[in-house]
């Protein structure tokens, strides 16, 4: 990883050598804390970060989920986002907000310890590989069940779900695939470890429901809007992973993947075994709105430097 010049930690921003913590750090611990991956992007009118407000929304929910007070208002979060970026002066970058719990006391119900605030900023390519991106990628069902809504908020992106994702990721890459597929207690499928997971079947595209145990992907959400908007039906319900299997297409959305083709799951050829044509459209739909390409879609688009034509906030 390319190291940054700066981060913003509770309010100040810090040389990337000094942005430590302690190692009694509650969280570190006891994964109790909430953080948000975002990207910025090289738009044709200067960097914008791609729906910042909507993910700073989540970031505060999920604190909000897991009764933890954050210290800087949302508004500071939105300043402060666009700031670590210009003080790095990236054009293009990716974000990662976290909230924890700091150090102080030890034990799992402590409420003394000061919640902390930091937002880093690396470059990061297409998360599922170049390659991925454009050709498509091999899709294993994890062994590992997605985590049951009654023990786990799935609607909070929380930093101890991810040892969930992480233990399927890993099993994923070891057996040679690039990504696990993973499914909900009753055996549908929920979405991958980082990822919400779309099907393509004629003209309608299936993606599982927001109140199934699925993280409320903003990448989900941009594409089913942008789907419909290209004329697509667009269907929010449950599937078996038999219905994966024969589908014309299947793709992943995400921050990190963006919209990546699936051109394999469990040893079945998805469709002919390529990245299928709708899953092409919309990934390069996608890729013109979060360049700024698509006047229809800048309400998306926060700009990291006020300027003619960008939102000023
Ligand atoms: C478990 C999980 N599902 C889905 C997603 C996709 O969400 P988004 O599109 O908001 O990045 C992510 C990434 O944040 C994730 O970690």
């Amino acid at each position: 990883m390319e190291k940054a010049k700066k981060v913003w930690m509770d309010g100040r921003l810090v040389n990337w050598k000094d942005a430590n913590v302690h190692i009694l750090t509650h969280t570190l611990h006891y994964g109790f804390g909430v953080f948000e991956g975002t990207r910025c992007y090289k738009c044709v009118d200067g960097p914008a970060i791609f729906r910042l407000e909507d993910h700073l929304r989540r970031l505060y929910n999920s604190a909000h989920i897991l009764t933890l007070e954050l210290p800087f208002s949302f508004e500071r979060m939105i300043e402060a986002s666009k700031e670590i970026v210009r003080a790095n002066n990236y054009q293009e970058c990716y974000l990662r907000h976290i909230a924890y719990i700091g150090d102080g006391e030890m034990g799992l119900g402590t409420m003394t310890n000061p919640t902390r605030m930091a937002i880093a900023v690396w470059k990061w390519g297409a998360y599922l590989g170049a390659d991925g991106l454009k050709r498509g990628i091999r899709l294993k069902t994890s062994s590992y069940t997605r985590l049951p809504v009654q023990s786990f908020p799935a609607k909070a992106k929380a930093i101890g779900n991810y040892v969930n994702s992480i233990l399927a990721k890993r099993e994923a890459l070891k057996a040679g695939y690039d990504e696990a597929l993973m499914l909900d207690t009753a055996g549908y499928v929920s979405e991958a470890s980082g990822e919400n997971v779309f099907l393509v079947s004629g003209n309608t595209i299936i993606t599982p429901p927001e109140s199934s145990s699925i993280l409320n992907g903003i990448t989900r959400k941009s594409v089913i809007e942008l789907a419909r908007d290209l004329g697509y039906r667009v269907k929010e319900e449950i599937f078996p992973r038999d219905t994966l299997y024969i589908a014309d297409e299947v793709f992943l959305t995400g921050t990190a993947a963006e919209v990546t083709p699936v051109r394999e799951v469990d040893n079945r050829k998805i469709g002919k075994g390529i990245a299928g044509p709708v899953t092409l459209e919309i990934q390069s739909e996608f890729f013109n709105i979060v360049l700024g390409k698509n006047p229809e879609y800048k309400k998306w688009l926060t700009y990291v430097y006020p300027k003619k034509g960008g939102r000023k906030k």
